[in-house]
Formats: C-alpha cells, sequence, structure tokens
C-alpha cells in the first residue's frame, strides 16, 4: 500500500509557486548536488557582491515537491545575506520556515544546504578565498546523510 504523504500549507505553496527558479549568467559561484538514492538533483547559482553579500540566488531542481519548495525557501533565505550567514543556512532552519516536513522527506531539506554549501564553494574557489567552516562539497548526500543526522531527532 503506498503512504500518503501530507504536506504544510507553506510546502505546498513554495512548491506550486516557487520563488527564485532560473540561472544566473556568470554566477559567483554555483553548486550541484543529488541524492543517488531518489534520483533528485538540485542547483543553485549565487550572485556575490564586492561585499560578499548575496545579491541574487536561483535554482533549478529536477526532483520531487519538497526539493522544489526546499529549494524555492533555501533561496529565500540566503538572498540579500552575506557569504557567512548563508554558510550558517541548516536544513532544520529550511524545514522549520516551510512549517515542517514529513520524515520521508527529511532529506530533501539537506539536497537544499548542501546545494548551498556547494555554491558557495564554487564561489571560494573562483576567487581564491577561504571560508571558515566551509568544507567540500559531496556529489551525493546520500553518502553524508547519517552526518547530518541530530542526535536525538
Ligand atoms: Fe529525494 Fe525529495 S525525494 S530530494
Amino acid at each position: 500500500m503506498s503512504q500518503v504523504i501530507e504536506y504544510s500549507e507553506k510546502v505546498m505553496d513554495h512548491f506550486t509557486n516557487p520563488r527564485n527558479v532560473g540561472e544566473i549568467e556568470n554566477p559567483s559561484g554555483v553548486g550541484t548536488v543529488g541524492n543517488a538514492k531518489c534520483g533528485d538533483i538540485m542547483r543553485i547559482y549565487l550572485d556575490i557582491d564586492e561585499n560578499n553579500i548575496i545579491n541574487d540566488c536561483k535554482f533549478k531542481t529536477f526532483g520531487c515537491g519538497a526539493a522544489v519548495a526546499t529549494s524555492s525557501m533555501a533561496t529565500e533565505m540566503i538572498k540579500g545575506k552575506s557569504v557567512e550567514e548563508a554558510l550558517k543556512l541548516t536544513n532544520k532552519a529550511v524545514q522549520e520556515a516551510l512549517g515542517g516536513l514529513p520524515p520521508v522527506k527529511i532529506h530533501c531539506s539537506l539536497l537544499a544546504e548542501e546545494a548551498v554549501h556547494a555554491a558557495l564553494w564554487d564561489f571560494a574557489q573562483k576567487k581564491g578565498i577561504s571560508i571558515e567552516g566551509l568544507r567540500p562539497p559531496v556529489n551525493d548526500i546520500d553518502e553524508t546523510e547519517a552526518f547530518y543526522e541530530t542526535p536525538g531527532e
């Protein structure tokens, strides 16, 4: 029997009316991550100014509704923020902003967090700078999922 998944109103809103869909030409940073288990892929583009502020942010997601909603929310949450602030964006914060996600969809929010980190990493590489706390991106978040699970959740 298939499982019925219930989404919050906010998830449905960001899924049916996603913000910041698209690409940025000559982005300051671009990050692509996927999850081999479900096959979903997310790409995030950043336009970062000389003060390290994210002026614009776009995404392209080939994946489930929760992946689209988390990409949309994550881009909204980092727009106008500094690189350092964007690095602090957690999948938990994205989930909370969306009014929660069903347990089987938690990994979709990890994709959003990782895609942002991957784009920041690309930006740092291009600029030849290092951003404290930023680690190299992974292509398949499925490999790192255990790492992200917060004890007690
Ligand atoms: Fe894998 Fe949503 S089902 S990202």
